[in-house]
């Protein structure tokens, strides 16, 4: 007969033995408080999240390691393609936790540097394999993905001494990545298509995008963050197609619409196809959209020309990249546009704020990335 004294003994040994042997077939993970409910955050997508990854690429012209790029970055030019911090810097701040990001490539992101994530964009690439071959190497969407899982997850199993499919439940999957198949593929290739192979061009963005989000819920990933298209016609690179200005380029901003329109859909659908998960649509498109048509509002000054100074295109540059060295503008946070492309600082403050806590379904859907994760 089994006394009271040794179910006693036993009931509270569970917990002790629990203390000093611990489980290493789960990943009790789920109990990490860092980061508002997560522990990190892989991050996947082009230059407006690339912090860093392009400057270890042989033959790619779409770095951003030099000044001013990084002018109000602490430790100066990383390979942001902005002055300071990126929305992903940001959001990281927003979410409290304990330090940015590193870069995939860099040779230091190994051991305990990646317990809290990994960013693997490169700038230039895009959602479709051959998007940004233009400007040299890139590392597409498909190889971040590769590189997530042949090399990160493995580290990072080692790493929490745990496997299996919890390990990175807890962290936020960002990806970014979608303007640069229309403007370095879809619009440079097919400059005299119809609309209705933008639509079908549109279809196959988000269905490659879908399988990719597949992909890495098969992986164990559980809350995703999607980024919009940004307005790509407002951008300066743009603008300078249009000698006589009459506000934005319509054709390009109308593909972003569509990209967009058809991104909020497969949230919704998307999600049934993997239970238990979470997405986020963050609609950078309408936050940068509406301080470009009220820039004073937000306290910009400039919302078309950018802030560095960038080689034109009729001079034989990219229109895109500021110049090595180059002029820069005083005052940063009144220019919408660090360089002809991407935004300054000041825009991705916007972006990450209304991100992280907007109750606008219109500016972040449906939940905002506070809520997804306390989730
Ligand atoms: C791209 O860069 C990587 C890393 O430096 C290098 O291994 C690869 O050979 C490069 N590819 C091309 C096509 O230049
Ligand atoms: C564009 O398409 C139209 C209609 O198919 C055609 O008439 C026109 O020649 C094309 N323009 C160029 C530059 O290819
Ligand atoms: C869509 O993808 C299919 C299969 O990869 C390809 O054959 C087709 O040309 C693509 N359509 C467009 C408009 O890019």
């Amino acid at each position: 007969m089994i006394s009271k004294t040794s179910v006693f003994l036993l009931l509270i040994s569970i917990p002790f033995f629990a203390l000093f042997f611990p489980c290493h077939c789960d990943c009790d993970v789920r109990s990490v408080k860092d980061g508002n409910g997560v522990r990190g955050m892989f991050v996947f997508g082009s230059s407006l999240v690339d912090n860093g990854n392009n400057n270890f690429l042989k033959n790619s012209l779409a770095k951003a390691d030099y000044l001013p790029y990084g002018i109000d970055f602490p430790s100066g030019p990383s390979g942001r393609f902005t002055n300071g911090e990126n929305v992903i810097d940001l959001l990281t701040e927003q979410l409290k936790l304990p330090s940015l990001i590193p870069p995939f490539s860099h040779p230091a992101t190994k051991g305990n540097k990646i317990i809290h994530g990994v960013n693997f964009a490169s700038g230039a690439s895009g959602i479709l394999d051959d998007t940004g071959l233009i400007v040299g190497n890139i590392t597409s969407l498909n190889q971040q993905i590769k590189n997530f899982e042949e090399v990160t997850l493995a580290q990072l199993e080692k790493e929490m001494k745990c496997k299996g499919k919890d390990l990175v439940a807890n962290y936020l999957f960002v990806v970014g990545s979608g303007g640069n198949d229309y403007s370095f593929n879809y619009f440079l290739k097919r400059s005299n298509r119809s609309s209705a192979s933008l639509q079908a061009f549109t279809s196959n963005l988000t269905l490659s995008l879908s399988q990719q989000l597949k992909k890495l819920y098969n992986l164990g990933a559980r809350k995703f963050v999607l980024m919009s298209i940004n307005p790509l016609g407002c951008s300066p690179v743009m603008l300078a197609f249009q000698p006589e200005r009459h506000g934005c380029i319509q054709g390009l901003n109308q593909a972003a619409e569509l990209f967009n329109t058809q991104l909020r859909l497969l949230i919704s659908s998307i999600k049934m196809e993997m239970p238990g998960s979470n997405l986020v649509m963050v609609n950078s498109y309408k936050i940068i959209r509406d301080i470009i048509q009220n820039p004073q509002s937000k306290g910009f000054k400039d919302a078309s020309s950018p802030c560095c100074e960038v080689v034109p295109r009729s001079q034989g540059g990219d229109g895109i990249l500021c110049k090595k060295g180059g002029q820069v503008c005083g005052y940063r946070n009144a220019h919408v546009f660090f360089d002809g492309l991407h935004p300054t600082e000041a825009v991705n403050v916007e972006i990450a704020t209304k991100a992280f806590a907007s109750y606008r379904a219109t500016e972040v859907y449906p939940i905002n990335v506070h809520q997804l994760a306390k989730l």
